[in-house]
């Protein structure tokens, strides 16, 4: 018998919030009968990507990913990584030898006109950032094998290939969406030409993730990321996965990259949607896109709880009716301030203190400190659900006894009760013979990207022999 899971019952000020904050918050929460309603049409979007026939009209995408197999410890040698898509660009080397694991890295900063610039911009950018980690790295004259996290939509046709479906996370990059990513990274490194890589594997940070903790816990099958985006991957049997196209896979399995931020695109969100979420997705870089996403992922976690606290300070609710600039300032609420205020003890408010303070709000009272905290709870809980929901679904049809789960991101890593809210939610939605346990991956992005390149490089070696 596995250990019985203990969870710890998050806290809540909901008991002396505000009656009228209260009652407008209703509908930020997920009752559990909203939740199965959630997942029988989350199943059914999940099971369109999969089937060739409506795969292209498919919201929620359900991508092969082409890795051929999970990591088995024999992996070895040294690795480039490059990481795209979540709040830094890195470059990684990567040196792997048997249980032992080394890591260099330098993160560089992607700047506003590149993330909103041309692709030739974008690839320049990233074959230079390569090409002075090498150098610093007295590796510029060994050819590497890279993996390349390219955390974004793609459409692939092998671990090579990668057509970029749309961007997402505040990135619109001419040129790019229907175009081969690797393709252009390997133009631009040949325009550069002092640098010499093997590009042998692109993936998405949910596929590094999953690989990360599956090379020390081998029950990993899903791999979750809540940072500044939010998606997962599962391992599918090749007889369900009908875009894959290549030849049969030793070991029967696919892994599966649903792309599920684009879930709720078609309206399948709409009768849980709220005023906060429309006008973030009418404000975003992609409207009327990844809405699901933006219910849950961190990019918009700090802004959704802004506007909430906009509209009741106009309406008199908080702070006496008196705001401040900052307040009402499009972005000023961060994400890391929900974490924060939800750290303190319950009844205590440091971090919500110091953070009024800093949004010129010395005005704020005892009762504003507990109103602030109950919105911040509910939006950060209803993230919680749809992620536990979503996670809940792919257990429940994966037809597995024990899985262990595999996370990273911004959110999961330093929200205080997000590990403990996925708990106790996936534990009420899941069916009670399924065994589930939730990992933190350590930097899935880089050292899975690493791995997917080794296994790549093993099983190329495996088939030589
Ligand atoms: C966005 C991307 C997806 C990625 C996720 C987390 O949803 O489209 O590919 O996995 O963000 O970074």
């Amino acid at each position: 018998m596995a250990p019985e899971i203990t969870t710890e019952h998050p806290p809540s000020c909901e008991d002396v919030a505000s009656l009228d904050i209260r009652d407008k918050c209703r509908e930020l929460i997920l009752d559990n009968e909203k939740i199965r309603k959630l997942m029988k049409v989350f199943l059914e979007n999940v099971e369109r990507g999969l089937k060739k026939a409506t795969h292209p009209t498919s919201i929620v995408k359900c991508f092969p990913t082409y890795v051929q197999d999970l990591p088995n410890g024999t992996e070895k040698g040294k690795f480039l990584a490059l990481d795209l898509g979540g709040t830094n660009f890195r470059v990684l080397l990567i040196e792997l030898s048997g249980e032992h694991f080394e890591m260099k890295s330098k993160i560089f900063a992607i700047p506003q006109h590149i993330m909103l610039g041309s692709g030739e911009q974008l690839f320049d950018h990233i074959a230079e950032c390569l090409a002075i980690f090498v150098k610093e790295e007295q590796v510029a004259d060994q050819k590497l094998p890279l993996g390349f996290t390219f955390s974004f939509p793609l459409s692939q046709t092998g671990l090579t290939v990668g057509y970029l479906e749309r961007w997402t996370k505040g990135f619109n990059c001419s040129n790019v969406v229907g175009n081969d990513v690797v393709q252009m990274l390997n133009e631009a490194i040949d325009r550069r030409g002092d640098v010499q890589i093997e590009i042998c594997a692109i993936l998405n940070d949910t596929t590094g993730t999953l690989m990360s903790c599956a090379w020390k816990n081998h029950a990993t099958r899903i791999g979750l990321i809540v940072g500044t985006g939010s998606n997962a991957c599962y391992v599918e049997k090749q007889k369900n996965a009908e875009m894959w196209s290549d030849v049969d896979m030793g070991s029967g399995n696919v892994l599966i990259n649903l792309e599920w931020g684009a879930f709720g695109d078609d309206g399948a969100l709409d009768f849980v949607r709220t005023e906060y979420d429309e006008d973030i997705d009418r404000n975003s870089v992609n409207p009327s896109k990844q809405k699901c996403e933006k219910m849950i992922s961190g990019m918009y976690m700090g802004e959704l709880v802004r506007l909430a606290l906009e509209r009741f300070t106009k309406e008199g609710l908080l702070f006496g009716g008196k705001g401040s600039d900052m307040l009402f300032e499009r972005g000023r609420f961060y994400t890391k301030y929900v974490s924060e205020i939800e750290s303190d003890p319950p009844g205590v408010f440091n971090n919500l203190r110091d953070i009024c303070e800093e949004l010129a709000l010395k005005h704020a009272t005892e009762q504003d400190f507990i109103n602030i905290r109950y919105i911040c709870e509910c939006i950060s809980r209803r993230s919680a659900h749809l992620v536990s929901a979503g996670l809940a679904t792919l257990l429940n049809k994966m037809d597995e006894k024990n899985v262990t789960i595999g996370i990273d991101g911004s959110v999961y890593r330093f929200h205080p009760h997000f590990h403990n809210l996925m708990m106790e939610k996936i534990k009420e939605l899941v069916d009670p013979s399924i065994e589930f346990d939730l990992m933190l991956s350590e930097d899935g992005s880089g050292r899975g990207a690493a791995l997917v390149a080794a296994v790549a490089a093993r099983l190329q070696k495996e088939a030589i022999r």
